[in-house]
């Protein structure tokens, strides 16, 4: 019978991950795994190397006591998830042993990203973001590591993270995976909306495609606008953007340009971004 190894304390993986002379795939998780984790955990598994997930809801990246206490956990549902789909093993950090009083900050000077969309109406996030995965590849020593390219900004911040400090890890930003029937981009916190409120949230999907098919990006994001509006999301920001940098851009370039959203579908943060590629990659599901 498969068994999947759980470890819980730094000591027990870090011999785990040395048996594998380092030679293995990460995925760091929140847990409540959906379809979204899995596929990056396929990709993971596609390079032939042991895979290690990790599944720790990181205090350090809540700006706001509600939000980290209302985050979804699904530890049981998301350990069958991980022995199904093949997994090594798995990393349940206890918090005390993955921040011990003792941790030295992490400066990381995180250019234009710092005070942009996430960076701007999450304060203290990705201070947290890179705490986490700073201590977790520090320890770990994985070769390869796995995002999900929803959290674009994060993947933006990881590459600062490894070019600064982890030049040996190969970072693999993978596309969003989206609900064939309504485009929502699968995120943990979707098991917070209704029935009707998964078809409404698709909508952000479609305004992220509006927002880059206007005569100019002025014209794309008002349509985009308008069309969110009428479906009653509130938005907190949407706009188009230049990448890596991230900040506005009135010109739209293949694959160096994204738009990018977050707002409210009741009362549940959402966030989604399409990077703009003149032939559109189809997705299969
Ligand atoms: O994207 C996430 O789930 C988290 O931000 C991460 C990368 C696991 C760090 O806690």
């Amino acid at each position: 019978m498969f068994l999947l190894k759980i470890f819980h304390y730094i000591k027990g993986v870090s011999e785990w991950t040395k048996r594998q002379n380092n030679a293995f795939s990460f995925v760091p998780t929140m847990g409540a795994l959906h379809a979204g984790h899995l596929l990056l955990v396929e990709k993971a598994k596609a390079l032939g190397r042991p895979v290690l997930v990790s599944i720790f809801v990181n205090p350090a990246q809540f700006n706001n006591a509600e939000d980290l206490q209302k985050y979804p956990r699904t530890l049981e549902q998301d350990l069958r998830l991980l022995h199904d789909a093949g997994v090594d093993a798995v990393f349940l950090p206890v918090t005390e042993d993955l921040y011990p009083t003792e941790l030295p900050e992490v400066s990381l000077d995180l250019g234009s990203l710092e005070n942009v969309f996430e960076g701007q109406h999450r304060l203290g996030h990705f201070a947290g973001v890179i705490k986490v995965l700073h201590r977790l590849f520090s320890a770990l020593g994985p070769r390869d590591v796995f995002f999900g390219q929803k959290d674009l900004q994060q993947c933006l911040v990881v590459e600062k993270l490894i070019a600064r400090f982890f030049p040996d890890i190969h970072q693999h930003n993978i596309p969003t995976r989206r609900d064939p029937q309504t485009g929502l981009a699968l995120s943990s916190r979707n098991v917070r909306l209704s029935k009707q409120g998964v078809v409404t949230a698709g909508a952000i999907n479609w305004s992220l495609q509006l927002a880059l098919q206007g005569k100019t990006v002025d014209e794309g994001l008002t349509e985009a606008r308008s069309y969110l509006e009428n479906k009653g999301i509130t938005i907190e920001y949407l706009d188009v953007v230049s990448l890596p940098d991230m900040l506005h851009t009135e010109e739209i370039v293949d694959k160096k340009t994204a738009s990018v959203f977050a707002g409210y579908v009741e009362g549940v943060r959402l966030i989604d971004n399409h990077v703009f590629i003149d032939i559109p990659e189809i997705t299969v599901f």
